[in-house]
């Protein structure tokens, strides 16, 4: 992560930056660590380029894509109770808040002092604190560029204010399990006693649903995980052909998890930042996971973490669930 913080304050004031994006030198190192295992794995969140975030967005708008519109739902139905729970005047973090469309439903409500939207997006997340700060006159944005899923703390001190997070679009779910546990209990602890999370978890259902959630027919999740290569073409000098690999999507119903790959069609080398890498064919290049999950399932995971599971609100098809936890 890169030392120095720098802040900015854009044109109408209420905007601040905080620059904590890894550095190249990081990216490559985990690339070529990743490039090197047995089962080879790239990191879900070198997806998230300015086209990989516009390509996410264009995943939630698609029809076959259930878990944004079903969880905008949940928080238009049940917001103000949501609201009531999570306290007004706090400092409301959210990690990974993308194009920040979800808290919208909420800010009304929930009239926090400052909110501090996370993600590892730089131009797309300046882009929609600067919206979102437009759209809301009056409230303290401090936009914070990072990894949120490496350690990070907080750029600026707000002790004066109870806290809140927000983790939205079941993001928990491209954790493991114990890696999930482990992340909440440090979200937890940037929290403090009293603080509550407010969390989106996918539900378990029926694999033909799952997979085609992950693999919709106009091919913009294929599109959206092929980016990855470009990325890594682009950025660190590699020669992936874009033409000899494949996206995949399966569920895994024993390990109750939605895994993607990217497919090597042919028998291949590979440069990437100066190393020579070797695909079989059929040779897959994990991507990511999504776990889902049963609701008791994961309030033991949240108890692991050190949350107690206040209330839970789902849609009347129990396709996804919102959960409201609280560190004691
Ligand atoms: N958090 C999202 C999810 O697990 C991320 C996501 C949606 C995703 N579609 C994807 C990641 C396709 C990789 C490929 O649903």
């Amino acid at each position: 992560m890169k030392p120095e913080t720098t802040t900015a304050t854009a044109a109408a004031g209420r905007v601040h930056f905080h620059d904590l994006h890894p550095t190249p030198a990081d990216m490559r190192a985990e690339v070529l660590a990743g490039l090197a295992l047995a089962q080879k794995r790239l990191s879900p969140k070198l997806f998230y380029d300015a086209e990989g975030s516009r390509l996410f967005d264009a995943i939630c708008e698609l029809s076959e894509y259930y878990p944004t519109r079903t969880e905008i739902g949940i928080l238009r139905r049940h917001g103000a109770e949501m609201a009531e729970r999570l306290g007004r005047e706090a400092l409301l973090i959210e990690l990974g808040s993308g194009s920040s469309l979800k808290i919208r439903t909420l800010l009304e409500a929930l009239r926090p002092a400052v909110y501090m939207p996370v993600d590892i997006s730089k131009e797309h997340l300046l882009q929609s604190a600067e919206d979102l700060a437009a759209a809301f006159p009056g409230l303290d944005v401090h936009a914070v560029c990072a990894d949120y899923s490496s350690a990070f703390v907080l750029p600026v001190d707000h002790h004066d204010h109870p806290r809140a997070a927000f983790f939205p679009g079941s993001s928990v779910g491209n954790f493991e399990p114990d890696a999930a546990a482990r992340f909440m209990a440090r979200v937890g602890q940037i929290l403090g006693p009293g603080g509550r999370l407010l969390i989106g978890v996918d539900l378990i259902k029926d694999k033909h649903r799952l997979e085609a959630a992950y693999n919709d027919a106009d091919g913009v999740t294929a599109a959206f995980n092929l980016n990855l290569l470009t990325r890594i073409n682009r950025e660190l000098g590699a020669d992936f052909d874009l033409d000899a690999f494949r996206h995949e999507a399966v569920f895994n119903a024993e390990l109750s998890r939605v895994e993607m790959h990217l497919i090597s069609t042919k028998s291949q080398q590979v440069q990437v930042a100066g190393e020579t890498f070797a695909f079989t064919e059929g040779e897959s290049i994990h991507t990511e996971c999504s776990y889902k999950y049963r609701i008791d399932g994961f309030h033991a995971l949240a108890a692991e973490a050190g949350f107690t599971a206040e209330q839970v609100w789902t849609d009347p098809d129990e396709l996804f669930s919102v959960h409201c936890l609280v560190w004691e």
